[in-house]
């Protein structure tokens, strides 16, 4: 149940400033979401040349909303001005909310929540929005497992309405009442999940999205599987174009966690999916994947 409680502890927090840590493609989609909703947003990226890609990304974003005449100037830049970007996690000191998005790598997702925990301030929501690791790992990395929840954002951030909201043992009720709150302060539609593989999403769209590179090494061309997709199933992109829009190393990262889990042979992650990935052909971000960019 996503309705926020009445009392019992459980009113949701106050959040006035949030923090996103990492520089990628997750990460500047919620900075942008963040701000276009009157957020300030602090984030965090590991070099100056990725601080100034993230504003430049989001910048970009903002000028075609521009000229589509779905937003004025004056907002754009008021978008901006809400954005600081940093070098160092400890300017997440008084923000009320953290959610991170970096590499997915268990660990240094425990460093980071370690720090997260030294750093932000008593009752600060930690979020995460990993798509392949287990929020009660992170949150024994904490003092505080009360505050630690999933926020699980879908790609593109701006555009796609869905927030997994993840809890687990030790998540306050007060804390997914905020992150519910949020939501809709961010017009996002929220829904609760359990803290398993793929929660509800990638554990559905994850085994097609293999199938479809099995169906290819069977001998079905790229455009014919993305046209038949579109075509018959009527989704917006094809298994391929989507590949290379979520990042082949994610796909492969969140398929082996699957396959951890639920261990079905049918869950092996296609040969093809290693070869693409161990030869850096990730997707749109390195302007190779399945298709050149
Ligand atoms: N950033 C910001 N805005 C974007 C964008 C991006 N990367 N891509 C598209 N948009 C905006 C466009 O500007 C446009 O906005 P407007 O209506 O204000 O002009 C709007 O989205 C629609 O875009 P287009 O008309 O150019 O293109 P489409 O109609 O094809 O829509 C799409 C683009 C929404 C990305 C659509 O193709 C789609 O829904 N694709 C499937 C996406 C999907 O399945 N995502 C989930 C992946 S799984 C995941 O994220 C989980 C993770 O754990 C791996």
């Amino acid at each position: 149940d996503l309705t926020p409680s009445t009392g019992g502890g459980g009113a949701a927090r106050e959040v006035e400033a949030v923090g996103v840590v990492g520089s990628g493609t997750m990460a500047t989609g919620m900075v942008e979401v963040f701000a276009t909703s009157g957020f300030p947003v602090t984030y965090v990226a590991r070099s100056q040349e990725k601080v100034d890609a993230v504003a430049a990304k989001i910048a970009k974003n903002l000028t075609r909303k521009v000229d589509k005449g779905r937003m004025e100037q004056a907002d754009a830049d008021a978008v901006l001005g809400r954005l600081t970007g940093s070098l160092e996690r400890e300017s997440l000191a008084d923000v009320d909310l953290v959610v991170e998005a970096i590499a997915e790598e268990i660990g240094i997702k425990n460093q980071l929540f370690a720090d997260l925990d030294r750093i932000c301030k008593d009752g600060a929501v930690l979020a995460t929005t990993t798509s392949s690791l287990s929020i009660a790992d992170l949150a024994a990395r904490t003092k505080r497992p009360q505050d630690v929840v999933g926020m699980h954002f879908f790609n593109p951030a701006p555009v796609m309405k869905l927030v997994e909201v993840i809890d687990q043992e030790h998540t306050g009720q007060d804390v997914l009442d905020t992150v519910v709150e949020l939501c809709k302060r961010t017009r996002k539609v929220p829904v609760r999940c359990s803290d398993r593989a793929g929660f509800i999403v990638n554990a559905l769209l994850f085994p097609y999205l293999n199938d479809a590179i099995k169906a290819h090494e069977a001998g079905s061309s790229l455009d014919e599987i993305d046209a038949a997709i579109t075509a018959g199933y009527g989704y917006p992109m094809g298994p391929f174009a989507l590949l290379d829009v979520v990042g082949n190393d994610v796909a492969l990262a969140i398929e082996e966690e699957l396959l951890a889990e639920f261990g079905h042979e049918s869950l092996t992650p296609a040969p093809l999916l290693r070869e693409v990935v161990a030869a850096g052909k990730l997707g749109r971000k390195t302007g190779e994947g399945f298709r050149s960019y």
